[in-house]
């Protein structure tokens, strides 16, 4: 038995201890063993390290992490995605299939990558693969001040939008959207009825709006845009990605009759994984060259315990490196 360090949960209650653990074996069905050289601390990671995602097992101890930049056996840099069925890359090693790794090009930085990915492929891939946006087309940011809503604010721009708004809470961080692509900015409040009015003043024509929050802002939005919508028969996308803001809505139904409104969500299952895979290569071209911008933090594997309880500053991503 060979041994690794590597973040590990014991409880669901607390953040994942540095602690020696089993390295993984070589599987059947392809997979290999990588150096792991950089893992991001997304959202998603949190939410699997508490066993409360959509994909968690429950089993226990686990290694969190579901994605990484690492390098393997022949020596190739790549960015792999961890399968569920197999430990998580906050470990100075991982199981990958070669065939579902991208090669990174030389000289890349491995901490962008690591942070920016999965922020950065939820409007990528939404924006691809769910509703192919059209060039021209407009598009309102639902969760702009997150990491997630960021990028998706210079993703929607990158693939051809004609207009973007991005809606949020912070207001700094809503000011610094509009040199990064957005056309408009619309704050969210506690005041229901303004809020209201500014979305609707500000994007009540788009096409397409992505969505990372769900809850009361959603419930607010929806209504608020279909009403003050001029041509209710035109098609307004709505793809659900992220619910940092609430996991339900109460939806009325005439939003479905009285316009031609299309839900639909964007993330694991409802995209396959082949359909992730081949986005990889052109959103790592995008990031590498630096037209999607992202901050991360790099943070030694061994204070895994701290970095997960510390605050984040906003905007930047943590990565973990071992
Ligand atoms: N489906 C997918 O493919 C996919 C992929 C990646 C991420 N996601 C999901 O997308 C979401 C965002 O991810 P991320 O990486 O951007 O996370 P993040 O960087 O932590 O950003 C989350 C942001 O949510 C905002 N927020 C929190 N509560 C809010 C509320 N009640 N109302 C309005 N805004 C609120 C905060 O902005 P303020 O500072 O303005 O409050 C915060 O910056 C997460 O739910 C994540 O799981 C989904």
């Amino acid at each position: 038995m060979t041994m690794m360090n590597a973040a590990v949960v014991t409880s669901f209650a607390e953040p994942p201890h540095y602690q020696p653990f089993e390295a993984p074996a070589p599987a059947a069905g392809g997979k290999v063993l990588v150096d792991v050289l950089a893992a991001g601390l997304h959202p998603r990671v949190r939410s699997g390290a508490a066993g409360q995602h959509y994909t968690s097992s429950g089993t226990l101890p686990m290694i969190p992490g579901v994605d990484g930049v690492g390098r393997l056996p022949d020596g190739k840099l790549v960015y792999f995605a961890a399968g569920d069925d197999v430990p998580g890359t906050m470990a100075d090693k991982a199981l990958a299939d070669p065939r579902r790794a991208v090669e990174l090009p030389a000289g890349v930085d491995v901490a962008k990558v690591a942070a920016a990915m999965n922020p950065a492929m939820s409007s990528w891939v939404a924006l691809r693969r769910r509703v192919p946006l059209k060039p021209g087309q407009s598009v309102l940011i639902l969760g702009a001040t997150g990491n997630a809503g960021a990028m998706a604010v210079q993703v929607a721009r990158r693939l051809g939008a004609g207009r973007v708004v991005g809606a949020g809470r912070d207001p700094e961080r809503l000011r610094a959207l509009l040199p990064a692509g957005a056309d408009d900015v619309v704050q969210l409040t506690g005041d229901a009825g303004a809020t209201g009015e500014a979305l609707a003043a500000a994007a009540a024509e788009v096409d397409i709006v992505v969505d990372y929050l769900w809850g009361g802002p959603a419930q607010l939005a929806i209504m608020a845009l279909l009403t003050a919508r001029s041509d209710r028969g035109r098609a307004l996308d709505w793809i659900q990605i992220g619910a940092v803001a609430g996991p339900a809505i109460e939806l009325p139904s005439v939003a479905l009759r009285s316009a031609n409104f299309r839900l639909q969500g964007s993330g694991q299952g409802s995209v396959s994984p082949r359909g992730y895979l081949a986005e990889l290569p052109a959103l790592i071209g995008e990031i590498s060259a630096g037209t999607i911008d992202v901050q991360a933090k790099a943070v030694p594997l061994a204070d895994v315990e701290q970095a997960w309880t510390s605050e984040q500053v906003p905007g930047v991503r943590t990565v973990l490196v071992p």
